[in-house]
C-alpha cells in the first residue's frame, strides 16, 4: 500500500529526538547504530546533517536521511559528456546521501522514494541559493537478489552506476539538471 505523501513531515535531528530514535527498527544493524550513535554527534561536529521523517497521523518515526557535501570524480562517459559542453573539470560538486533507511514496518510504501525526492530538493536548493551542486551521489548496498539489491531502488529514481565494482558498495550518481 502506498504511503500518503501528505502524511509525511521531516525535522533536522536535534537533542529532543534522542529518546524517540530508539524506536527505529531496521534489519540493517549498521543503519540503526548510525542513527543512535553517530547521526546527532556528526551533525554537532558539522560532518553530516540528518533529517528524521515522521507520520503526521501517528507522529512516529518512519525513516531518516543523512546528507553531506561531496565531489564526483567524472568517469570516462561523464568526462566526454561535459567536454562536449566545453566543461573540462575532472570532478564536479555534489550532495551525498550518506545514509537512507526506512523503518522495516513501513518499507515498500513509497517512503524511501519520498525521502530521495527531499534529497533532490535539498541539492536544488543549494545551487539556487548557496553554492554549486550538480550531482547527488551515494554508495548503494548490493543484495543477493533483485528484491534486496538497493541499486534497483536508485535506478528507478534515475541514478546511474558511476563505477562497477566486484565487491562492496556501488557508487551511483544522479545529474540533478535532469530533475528540474
Ligand atoms: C532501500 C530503502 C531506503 C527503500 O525505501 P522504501 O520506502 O522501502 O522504498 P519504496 O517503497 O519507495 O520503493 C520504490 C521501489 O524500489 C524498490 N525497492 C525498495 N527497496 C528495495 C531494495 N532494498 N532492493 C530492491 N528494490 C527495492 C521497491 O520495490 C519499489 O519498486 P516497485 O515500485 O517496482 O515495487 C528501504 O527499503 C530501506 O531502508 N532498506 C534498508 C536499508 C537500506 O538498504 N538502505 C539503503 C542503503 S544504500
Amino acid at each position: 500500500m502506498e504511503f500518503d505523501k501528505k502524511d509525511l513531515f521531516f525535522e533536522r535531528i536535534d537533542r529532543r529526538h534522542l529518546e524517540l530514535i530508539k524506536s527505529f527498527q531496521c534489519h540493517e544493524r549498521e543503519l540503526v547504530d548510525f542513527l543512535l550513535e553517530d547521526a546527532y554527534n556528526n551533525q554537532v561536529n558539522k560532518i553530516s546533517v540528518t533529517y528524521l521523517f515522521f507520520s503526521q497521523k501517528t507522529k512516529g518515526l518512519v525513516g531518516y536521511l543523512t546528507v553531506l557535501t561531496d565531489a564526483i570524480n567524472l568517469n570516462a562517459e561523464l568526462k566526454r559528456y561535459f567536454r562536449d559542453k566545453d566543461i573540462h573539470y575532472k570532478s564536479l560538486p555534489a550532495l551525498k546521501v550518506g545514509r537512507i533507511a526506512v523503518d522495516d514496518r513501513f518499507a515498500r510504501r513509497g517512503i524511501g522514494t519520498r525521502m530521495m525526492d527531499i534529497a533532490i530538493f535539498l541539492a536544488i536548493k543549494i545551487y539556487r541559493e548557496t553554492a554549486g551542486c550538480r550531482f547527488i551521489t551515494l554508495d548503494a548496498k548490493r543484495g543477493s537478489s533483485a528484491e534486496t539489491d538497493s541499486t534497483h531502488f536508485y535506478k528507478k529514481i534515475g541514478f546511474h552506476v558511476l563505477k562497477e565494482r566486484e565487491k562492496g558498495t556501488i557508487p551511483m550518481y544522479l545529474d540533478i539538471l535532469a530533475k528540474e
